[in-house]
């Protein structure tokens, strides 16, 4: 392997297209085309739109990525692409267009889990975080806290068992009238709010893990209430309550794992780190509890191809096999579990 291998991530889980060139630690093109103009009229990602639209996006997003970093296809060493979890069609895109890059250059294909993809999109922005850590994943998909031992070594030691924390902010801002993708909606309502209505956690199962549909239903149920009565709500005040629930339960979560394990870094992992009030609350919780806390800057929150890279590249340097070229896309791709 070359010193500094030159990457190709892509990225099509759900509703961005992105492509990325890594150099090393270099990150020298992220290139993402975003469809949520497309879905917002739906009120959330059509699967089949999404896919279609990957479809036309894959192949110009490629070209700018590589354009933007100055290098040709003949100079890549390696690709990685996002083969799971995700929206199967939407993935299938992205999978389909690596395994036909990979096989045409003769170099190698790395098949890169997503979840892992974001804890790794971290590395970009601080070279020397090092494992062991914990990770808070907090995306649309996936939440809960995993544990990393190695850069190829991943255990989720807290998950949800129903909804995951990104989806609740949707389907609450979605029963709030707000436009889709709602946690950015919430997230800035909430910060002209009080967080003065109780929406208590609803726990299930055992304590570490975590449930995000009682919380959502919780909202809802006060939404109706309040209609009967002919009240309107207060929207900021439903924000900043849900808010405040919905990221205690996940910050609660790692502060117990950080006792149980004595680990002391914690990274942000996923679309809502990027909530303003996730990452006050983490902040202080590591103040207070004594963990240091590193949160992805902003573009590298939600999905994109510069975390995939980032991952692949783990992978390739520590000799992980490539993937053939019947890779498939996987729409349920969880990390391996383990407990607190
Ligand atoms: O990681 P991501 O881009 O996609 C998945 O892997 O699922 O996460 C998308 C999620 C959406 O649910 C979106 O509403 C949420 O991240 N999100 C936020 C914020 N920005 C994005 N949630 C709360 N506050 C934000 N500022
Ligand atoms: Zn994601």
């Amino acid at each position: 392997m070359r010193e500094n291998p030159i990457i190709l991530g892509i990225e099509t889980s759900c509703d961005e297209t992105s492509a990325a060139v890594l150099r090393g630690d270099e990150l020298l093109s992220n290139v993402i085309s975003s469809q949520i103009e497309i879905h917002r009229r739906f009120g959330g990602v059509v699967p089949e739109i999404a896919s279609r639209n990957h479809l036309t996006a894959i192949l110009p997003v490629i070209d700018e990525a590589l354009d933007k970093a100055g290098v040709c296809k003949t100079d890549l060493d390696a690709i990685g692409v996002t083969y799971g979890a995700g929206l199967v069609g939407a993935l299938l895109v992205g999978v389909s267009a690596a395994k036909a890059l990979a096989y045409a250059l003769n170099i190698p294909l790395y098949a890169v889990n997503h979840i892992e993809a974001h804890i790794a999109a971290n590395y970009l922005s601080y070279p020397q975080l090092q494992p062991p850590f914990l990770a808070v994943v907090a995306s649309g998909g996936h939440t809960g806290v995993a544990r990393v031992d190695g850069r190829n070594d991943f255990t989720m030691i807290s998950s949800t068992t129903d909804d995951a924390i990104g989806e609740a902010f949707d389907k609450v801002a979605r029963a709030l009238g707000l436009p889709y993708p709602g946690g950015p909606e919430i997230d800035r309502l909430a910060r002209t709010g009080e967080a003065n209505i109780e929406f208590m956690e609803r726990k299930r199962g055992k304590a570490a893990e975590l449930s995000y549909s009682g919380l959502k239903t919780a909202v809802v149920n006060y939404l109706h209430n309040l209609e009967q009565k002919g009240e309107n709500p207060n929207l900021p005040d439903v924000c900043a309550s849900f808010q405040k629930t919905a990221v205690g339960m996940l910050a609660d979560r790692a502060a117990q794992a950080v006792k149980a394990t004595g680990i002391t870094t914690v990274v942000a992992a996923g679309g809502v780190s990027a909530n303003s009030y996730l990452r006050e609350r983490l902040k202080a919780d590591g103040e207070k509890l004594g963990y240091m806390v590193y949160f992805p800057p902003m573009s590298l929150c939600t999905d994109n191809a510069a975390m995939v890279a980032v991952r692949a590249r783990d992978m390739m340097a520590a000799g992980v096999k490539p993937a053939s070229l019947d890779l498939n896309a996987v729409s349920y791709l969880k990390i391996k579990g383990g407990s607190i």
